[in-house]
């Protein structure tokens, strides 16, 4: 079990550039922390200097408290798991989840061989698979053999590099769960690395989101989705995308390309001073204006805006409204997309409509926004002008408090495991 505290880490490659700048971040015992990013924002050099296969340029690491920037991999007792398991073909279930003890030989008899790997094997249900060789299996069974072998070492913290992205999406969602459920087991520190940010939201106790290098913000996934810091995370984080709309504040009210938006006043106050602003608003901030309860209108802004087409999901559906960006527009959106990512950040907003709603596309529509939720955001700085810090850290420790009683219930069930 350990601690793991990164102190102004850097790593720069060759050519200098800085792949991982300025990282800092405590993580505790037994928490399970995700990085999460787009591709080549820093998240595997960064596990890579945590375990020792990537020199740190600048900075301390530190695990429970003592520096270990010179120690060599093995000396540093963590346990990677990999994207593609790295298992090894001719040999057995067993033998492939046995390797790390044979490594170290001498220091554990066959006896003790044998209790550790059946005991691992129980835990990831692999006990009637032992014999038989990685290519007989399946993807998610591979998966969990490589997470045995991480197991029997026991290891005073785990590192996945996306262990799950060669998983299709069933077994993915499958995995998820397992790997949530062994890690509360086991209460085993952990380090998990994605670019999947549904399996950011389900799995991690807290986390962090990098952009190139960078650490944006560090927080529980309900944080995250309601108070994010800046523009990048509340873009990043949420599936559909968060919409963003360019908007200029007069009065109290934002006038945007689909239509005039009251808001409430102190929301207004945060961007006091400011022409223009870069309106966020979440596709379920919307509803169908006609399905809106009495008392819930009063709460939020009414409009009218042409809806394009839409999308029936069967539990919900989607409505789509096009409107023309001005240059400026689209080159924000372009630049928006390409800190992301992403493809291309459509001149578009997306709303979530009730499934009942009868707004069909091709027509104007009356809808309903729900204003006390909106961000604001600098759309030069990207900074979330109306975040509520303090209702943030709430959320997190809300989130941190649940997970210790999680983490005891877990115990309480199988003390074996624990061992
Ligand atoms: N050995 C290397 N030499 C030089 N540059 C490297 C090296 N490895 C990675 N980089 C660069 O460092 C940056 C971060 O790479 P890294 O592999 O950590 O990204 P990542 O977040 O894991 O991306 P992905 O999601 O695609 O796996 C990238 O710009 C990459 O090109
Ligand atoms: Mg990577």
């Amino acid at each position: 079990m350990a601690s793991i505290t990164l102190n102004h880490l850097v790593k720069k490659y060759g050519d200098g550039f800085p792949a991982v700048n300025d990282v800092s971040l405590d993580i505790a015992d037994g928490e399970f922390i995700i990085l999460v990013g787009p591709s080549g924002c820093g998240k595997s050099t960064l596990l890579r200097m945590i375990v020792g296969l990537e020199d740190i340029t600048s900075g301390d690491l530190l695990i429970n408290g003592e520096r270990v920037n010179d120690k060599a991999p093995r000396d540093r007792n963590l346990a990677m798991v990999f994207q593609n398991y790295a298992l090894y073909p001719h040999l057995t279930v067993y033998e492939n989840i046995a390797f790390p003890l044979r490594l170290n030989k001498g220091k554990y008899n066959d006896e003790q061989v044998r209790k550790l790997v059946t005991d691992a094997a129980t835990t990831l249900e692999l006990t009637d698979h032992l014999d038989r060789k990685p290519a007989n299996l399946s993807g998610g069974q591979r998966q969990r053999v490589a997470m045995g072998r991480a197991i029997v070492r026991q290891a005073d913290a785990f590192l996945f590099d996306e262990p799950l992205s060669n998983l299709d999406a069933k077994l993915r969602g499958q995995m998820r769960a397992e790997i949530a459920q062994m890690q509360r087991r086991l209460g085993t520190t952990s380090v998990y690395v994605t670019h999947d940010q549904t399996e950011a939201m389900t799995l991690g106790d807290r986390v962090a989101v990098l952009k190139k290098g960078i650490l944006q913000q560090v927080a529980s996934p309900r944080e995250l989705y309601e108070q994010p810091i800046n523009l990048f995370v509340a873009g990043f984080i949420g599936s559909p995308s968060m919409n963003f709309l360019p908007a200029t504040l007069e009065n109290g009210v934002l006038k945007t390309a689909v239509g005039d938006l009251r808001i409430p006043e102190e929301k207004a106050a945060k961007a006091a001073g400011r022409q223009v602003v870069l309106v966020g608003i979440r596709p379920e901030f919307f509803e169908d204006a006609s399905l809106v309860e009495e008392h819930k209108l009063q709460h939020g802004s009414t409009f009218t805006a042409p809806i394009t087409h839409t999308e029936w999901l069967g539990n919900e559906q989607y409505g789509y409204i096009h409107f023309d960006p001005t240059p400026e527009v689209r080159e924000l959106l372009n630049n928006l997309a390409r800190d992301m990512d992403a493809d291309e950040l459509r001149p578009q907003v997306v709303v979530t409509l009730d499934a009942a709603s009868r707004i069909r596309g091709g027509r104007d529509a009356e809808l309903w926004l729900d204003t006390r939720k909106v961000h604001l955001f600098d759309p030069e700085t990207g900074e979330n002008l109306t975040r509520d810090a303090a209702a943030g850290a709430e959320l997190t420790e809300e989130a941190n408090a649940h997970r210790a009683e999680e983490i005891a219930a877990a115990h309480e069930e199988v003390p074996a495991a624990a061992s």
